[in-house]
């Protein structure tokens, strides 16, 4: 039996865009602009195409522009490059995201680092990461943004909590350990190489798992109580049936012990693209020298 409660993701996820909506009407009226947010989608990869029209739909529900540019995956670094120039450049872009992975003849790392700070949306620039980490006004990556505020959404203040963060990526582990000092958390991240992770993880009253393997979390690893925001999309075949995505965590199992766990899917999931959107929002305020309220 459940003990934790279930935090619905998909829930919170649509209270941020009504805020975000509401902000942008307020926004276009006071101001006499609209945000706008450019996705760049080079290749034909599945997963991202969808992603990258669900960015497109939520984008305009919310009353902002989105631009889509969509290049064959024979497009070179340099018209890549060409194009993240006349973006930086366009007043009308606020926010700026291209989708990854990129084809592998491109260094993604040279394209993400092209993208002008103030419009670097996904917070992966190296002067947002260092902004946020000595605590400037930082676009703060999406998927951490949002596992935060899933957190707060069970408690709102996390300070002098033990927080164990598992997993070291600069997509998800290390911003979301800079985010969670920020909220006066004890912060501890442990990776693959990490001894006896599950001792580790059993001093937590706050649990993120970013580790990208099936259910690597288990039940008995989780403190009675404890907070559990599960980062982890992992798709397992079925045999026979059609494939199941899977968290980090064995979901049941911690569920039992846990105080509040967030569920795969409608978890953390549905807050990326919440997140994309307050991070545009947050962008254009601060383009036209505006008073930060995303
Ligand atoms: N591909 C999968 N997730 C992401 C993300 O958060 N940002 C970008 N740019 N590409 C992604």
């Amino acid at each position: 039996m459940s003990g934790a409660s279930i935090i619905d993701g998909k829930a919170v996820a649509a209270q941020v865009r009504a805020d975000i909506a509401g902000k942008v009407e307020a926004l276009k009226s006071a101001h006499g602009f609209t945000p706008g947010l450019a996705v760049v989608l080079v290749g034909e990869d599945p997963a991202s195409q969808v992603y990258v029209r669900n960015k497109g739909q939520q984008t305009k529900e919310v009353g902002m522009n989105s631009i889509e540019h969509k290049l064959p995956d024979t497009t070179s670094e340099a018209e890549i490059l060409a194009l993240v120039d006349s973006l930086n450049k366009d007043a009308g872009v606020h926010g700026i995201l291209v989708q990854l992975p990129l084809p592998k003849h491109v260094n993604s790392e040279k394209v993400l680092n092209a993208i002008d700070p103030a419009k670097d949306v996904d917070g992966f620039h190296p002067v947002n990461v260092g902004r946020l980490w000595v605590g400037e006004p930082a676009l703060a990556p999406c998927t951490p943004t949002g596992s935060l505020i899933l957190a707060k959404s069970v408690q709102e203040n996390l300070s002098g909590m033990n927080a164990v963060i598992i997993g070291r990526s600069n997509i998800v582990g290390k911003p979301m350990a800079a985010l969670l000092l920020r909220e006066n958390c004890t912060v501890t991240v442990a990776h693959s190489r990490t001894k006896d992770i599950q001792s580790v993880v059993k001093g937590a009253d706050l649990v993120v798992a970013a580790v990208g393997i099936a259910e690597f979390v288990k039940g008995d690893w989780i403190k009675p109580g404890a907070i559990v925001i599960d980062v982890g999309i992992n798709r397992v075949e079925v045999p026979g049936g059609k494939a199941k995505l899977k968290g980090d965590v064995a979901f049941a199992e911690a569920a039992a012990v846990a105080g509040a766990i967030t569920p795969v899917p409608g978890g953390v999931g549905p807050m990326t693209i919440a997140c994309l959107l307050k991070n545009t929002l947050q962008a254009a305020q601060m383009q036209h020298g505006l008073e930060i309220t995303a």
